[in-house]
């Protein structure tokens, strides 16, 4: 085992930790006894150079812009793959044969439908209610109906729970959405695949199974079900991020495992995470035309200025994110096909421009990230911007589901329970 020796020049003490070696990805130094070693603490705030556990399910190389589920690179997965194959293989470790995608498929199809009583929680919330606070609510409000029990050698119980959660988030997302247009909801429907019965519940009119709108047009595209389908798949996992560190900080606790999702979504929100792709639109909008670039770039270099280029930076990549570079190749795909603004992707091709090329970005490696794109595919497929952040909730949380089971199982997990440096009184 190779180690790493740490020594303290002010006392002259050494003290040997082993260096453990990765499948991919930098190594790791076991520092789990250097407090009881040597009575003093590591100090990472945000955990910038901190593994938080082991992991098989993804795994990210930030230099080379490679994302990986379970060994398989997204590229492929996003062009040759459905989502629900993806999540197949998120939670099972390894891609469906077709009967195993078909029993799959119909689990998560027949589990879609809400408990009668979770239809009265949308109506305590006021139309304007952001849906993401709806959703988190709603998934709160799974976990009362549901046995928190779950028994990790059990794996039935624990796969049946993870399908429910992956399956119902899509309906309390779009149920989330009719009420804040104060329309009927549209329950699922078994005989539609996952993308579409979800758009449908989006779309669909009041009690119809009308499939084309009131001009004879189609009401949902097959283009439309594939580019959202890609999304989900770009957004389904992306190892210790935010939001699933809260998953799994929760999880340590023992808490319900809705609530550890519900709490994912809560972290998710945030504009410096999965809010971002929402903020990105509103920041396109609010600069409002190709002209304005030039100040707003100004103002995102301003340090004084807390101003920011949503959809900018990532801590990982640091030279490309790839799922940003797979949506502007879906953009530039689907400009032919759905009625893509092009007044907004010109402004978000003017910023990329002068961003890409301007030292303040470079010294920082701040590139695009997935954020940025995704928002006008979403545009496009007529999904308010509000709900962007609830999507990117869908296709995620096979990813916390599947991060929560293998903190579970994973003997060496402990309660989350960091220290500090203290400086008060
Ligand atoms: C997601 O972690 C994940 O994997 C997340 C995610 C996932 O799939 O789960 O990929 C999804 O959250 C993508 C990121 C979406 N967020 C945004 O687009 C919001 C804008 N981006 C930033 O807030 C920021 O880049 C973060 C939060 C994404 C990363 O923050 P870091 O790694 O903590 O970097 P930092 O804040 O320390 O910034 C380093 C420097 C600073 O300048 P200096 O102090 O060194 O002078 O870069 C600057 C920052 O001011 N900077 C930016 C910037 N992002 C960083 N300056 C202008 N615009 C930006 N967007």
């Amino acid at each position: 085992m190779n180690t790493m020796t740490f020594t303290n020049n002010m006392t002259g003490a050494s003290y040997e930790y082993n260096i453990l070696a990765p499948t991919r990805g930098p190594m790791v130094v076991d520092i789990r006894t250097f407090f009881a070693d040597s009575g003093m603490f590591t100090y990472d705030p945000g955990f910038t150079a901190t593994a938080a556990c082991e992991s098989t399910i993804t795994f990210i190389d930030g230099k080379k812009g490679e994302l990986r589920y379970r060994g398989l690179a997204i590229e492929d997965l996003a062009s040759k793959h459905s989502y629900l194959e993806v999540c197949y293989l998120l939670l099972n470790g390894s891609l469906p044969t077709k009967e195993e995608l078909t029993n799959f498929d119909l689990e998560i199809r027949h589990r879609a439908y809400l408990h009668r009583g979770l239809h009265k929680l949308f109506d305590a919330f006021p139309d304007n209610a952001h849906p993401m606070a709806t959703l988190s609510a709603g998934v709160t409000a799974l976990a009362s109906f549901y046995d928190e029990h779950i028994n990790l050698d059990n794996e039935d119980a624990y796969l049946e729970m993870a399908h429910r959660i992956v399956s119902k988030i899509p309906t309390v997302a779009a149920f989330a959405y009719r009420q804040s247009l104060g329309i009927p909801f549209i329950e699922p429907d078994i005989d539609l695949g996952f993308t579409e019965n979800f758009l449908t519940m989006m779309r669909a009119y009041p009690g119809g199974k009308m499939r084309i709108n009131a001009n004879g047009k189609e009401l949902i595209k097959e283009v439309e079900i594939r580019a959202l389908d890609t999304i989900f798949t770009l957004h389904a996992d992306h190892e210790q991020n935010a939001s699933t560190t809260v998953v799994r900080g929760v999880a340590s606790t023992g808490a319900h495992p809705y609530v550890a999702i519900s709490s994912g979504i809560a972290a998710l929100w945030g504009r410096a995470h999965g809010g971002a792709n929402e903020s990105v639109i509103a920041q396109l909008e609010y600069i409002g035309s190709v002209d304005n670039v030039e100040d707003f770039i100004k103002r995102a270099k301003d340090p004084e200025d807390d101003f920011r280029l949503m959809g900018f930076g990532h801590r990982v990549y640091k030279n490309f994110d790839p799922r940003a570079k797979i949506l502007k190749g879906l953009q530039d795909e689907l400009k032919s096909e759905l009625n893509l603004d092009t007044e907004l992707m010109k402004i978000a091709n003017k910023i990329e421009e002068i961003a890409l090329n301007d030292e303040y970005f470079i010294k920082r490696k701040l590139y695009p990230n997935i954020d940025f794109y995704s928002g006008v595919i979403l545009t496009a497929l007529k999904i308010p911007k509000e709900m962007f952040t609830p999507i990117f909730v869908i296709g995620r949380t096979i990813g916390w589901i599947t991060q929560w089971i293998e903190f579970k199982k994973d003997k060496a997990s402990k309660i989350a329970r960091p220290r500090q440096l203290y400086t008060g009184e």
